[in-house]
């Protein structure tokens, strides 16, 4: 559709949406726009779920993954509209602005903030659930696939290791992420360090426009495909698609895990970790998933070192004698298999998980968490690691997991896409709390969580503090409500971006000036007034 088409259709939508019922409910006019945008003899009303609809909690509850956003504080969305086809999409991206409500679209539901089915900051919302969008479409001889934004990162890799053993991609590690929501902030994986991240193995798109305009790399322009790797969810339009590359991967991968306590030597061997895991050979990715461990008497600190290495034990247990035979890694701790099964291995599934588990194509387990992230670009001294363990250990169920960065991953450019967290990056932390239904004291977790995250200062990346959009934080920032300003915004936009923060401002203000996406943390348009000046 050009922009002259659009225009028509527009007034035409006009002409018919003011004859409306004037006492109609939103949800019986959004149907009544959604049959006039496409098909008038689809069914909507059984796509489409209201407060008072009996499955309204199950919909809204189904891939929604913190489980501190579902409360019944948590405001809730007018209705859920699930569409069957890309031609509803574009529909609900035009009737949500015809009538007025704010649109959120959800994916796969991890976002650490639940943005893609809470909005504090405007009511009424509906939620665009791409739930029953979940094709995906791999082509071994060309290397590439052509994945629907509903489908789950899990089921992308069960596609493609259905036609090929020796074919893989590089991001989540947690099986049900949503393609959607999770490549466009960058999407990290346990082959970034050979590969680099989701995005820098996207070579097309297809998305939805403010406009509602359906637009191809080509049709939207370096600038804006640009912006949507890596510029955050939700702030320029609506995949639908992602067309991304494939990369090779060995018949035969190794996995391990290693624990070692405070007991075992966990402080020193981390120490050794932080100068080894950035540098060490790009086949192997090691993280560290760090938790107390013990009993109330005697708590200690046990660091899980979880790793996948592209190749065999053999040449894996070469690699760790000579680089990092602190961890006293064995052949008895290593495992090899296919990459598929991998893939279980590292989110966690047992050895003997059928691979079809990828297909559920929803997250099965789910919990009350507060998380955030830092960035580490020089190594923790011994001292900070002492902190940190007491500090661990003062919480009931906290975790953390640092990834190691370095090769293909710091071989990007910061400008080359708007993720910057690039060389010089040893390894991002990430922080956790989590608790259980019913603990009175989510505010003590929340407290908890952010005077860690002060106390870590001084060992983090600083001018800007970096953080991963991915792990959306809304503490970020100068205010926590409302960053459609852009002097606000600058706050969490700098740390999640750096210096694209500023290009993708442009970007926004050029192709979705009136904020039609927008959210918590979206990328602010800049003024009306101010375009002129700072658009050249
Ligand atoms: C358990 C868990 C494990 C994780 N593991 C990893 C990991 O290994 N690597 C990693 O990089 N990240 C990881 N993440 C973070 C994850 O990448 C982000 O939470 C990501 O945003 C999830 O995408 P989603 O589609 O599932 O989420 P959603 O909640 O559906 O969406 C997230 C954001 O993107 C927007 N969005 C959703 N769909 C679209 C769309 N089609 N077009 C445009 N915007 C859209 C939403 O509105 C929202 O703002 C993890 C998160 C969790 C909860
Ligand atoms: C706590 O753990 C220690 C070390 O494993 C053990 O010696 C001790 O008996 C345990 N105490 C209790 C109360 O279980
Ligand atoms: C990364 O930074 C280091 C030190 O600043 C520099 O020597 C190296 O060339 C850089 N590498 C890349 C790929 O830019
Ligand atoms: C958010 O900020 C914008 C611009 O500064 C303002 O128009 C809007 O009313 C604010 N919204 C809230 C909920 O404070």
């Amino acid at each position: 559709m050009n922009l002259s088409t659009m225009n028509n259709f527009s007034l035409l939508l006009l002409l018919s949406s003011i004859s409306l019922a004037a006492s109609a409910s939103l949800h019986q006019n959004f149907i009544q726009c959604l049959s006039f945008h496409t098909d008038k003899s689809f069914p909507f009303d059984s796509s489409i779920y209201t407060q008072t609809s009996a499955s309204f909690s199950s919909v809204l509850e189904s891939s929604a993954q913190n489980l501190r956003l579902l409360e019944p504080s948590a405001p809730k969305p007018e209705f859920i509209f699930t569409p069957a086809t890309d031609a509803h999409v574009q529909a609900a991206v035009l009737c949500s602005k015809k009538l007025g409500i704010h649109l959120r679209v959800r994916s796969g539901g991890h976002d650490y903030e639940g943005l893609s089915f809470v909005s504090v900051i405007e009511t009424p919302f509906m939620i665009l659930d791409l739930v029953k969008l979940r094709g995906v479409d791999v082509n071994i001889q060309d290397n590439t696939a052509w994945v629907q934004a509903g489908a789950t990162i899990g089921e992308l890799y069960y596609r493609i290791a259905e036609k090929s053993s020796v074919h893989g991609f590089p991001a989540g590690l947690c099986s049900s992420l949503g393609v959607g929501g999770h490549i466009t902030g960058g999407a990290y994986g346990s082959m970034m360090r050979k590969y680099g991240l989701g995005v820098d193995n996207v070579v097309n798109a297809q998305m939805i426009d403010a406009y509602g305009r359906i637009l191809d790399r080509e049709a939207m322009g370096e600038d804006l495909f640009w912006a949507i790797r890596g510029g955050g969810g939700a702030s320029f339009g609506i995949i639908l698609w992602w067309k991304i590359k494939l990369v090779p991967v060995p018949q035969t991968v190794t996995v391990f895990t290693v624990t070692k306590t405070l007991e075992q030597g966990a402080t020193n061997i981390i120490q050794k970790w932080q100068q080894v895991a950035p540098n060490i050979d790009d086949n192997l990715f090691m993280r560290v998933i760090i938790q107390p461990a013990g009993n109330k008497t005697q708590r200690t600190i046990a660091t899980s070192y979880n790793a996948l290495y592209l190749g065999n034990s053999r040449m894996l247990l070469d690699l760790m004698k000579q680089n990092f035979p602190e961890l006293g890694l064995t052949r008895k701790d290593c495992l090899e298999v296919s990459w598929i099964r991998s893939v279980l291995y590292i989110a966690g599934y047992p050895n003997d998980t059928p691979l079809e588990v990828l297909l559920q194509g929803k997250s099965s387990f789910k919990n009350f968490f507060k998380a955030k992230s830092d960035f580490v670009r020089e190594p923790i001294p011994e001292e900070g690691l002492e902190g940190l363990w007491s500090r661990l250990k003062d919480e009931d169920s906290p975790l953390m997991i640092w990834t190691p960065y370095g090769g293909a991953t710091s071989r990007v450019s910061e400008s080359d896409t708007p993720f910057p967290h690039r060389n010089g990056t040893l390894f991002k932390i990430q922080y956790l709390t989590i608790w259980d239904n019913g603990d009175k004291n989510e505010a003590k977790h929340v407290q908890w969580i952010r005077k860690l995250y002060n106390y870590m200062t001084p060992y983090v990346s600083k001018f800007p503090r970096e953080a991963y959009v991915n792990y959306r934080d809304l503490d970020l920032g100068m205010n926590k409500k409302n960053s459609t300003n852009y002097i606000e915004a600058s706050g969490w936009g700098n740390m999640y971006f750096k210096d694209n923060f500023n290009r993708l401002v442009k970007i926004k203000t050029k192709f979705d000036p009136e904020n039609v996406f927008r959210h918590e943390q979206s990328i602010p348009p800049l003024p009306i007034s101010s375009v002129a000046s700072s658009i050249g």
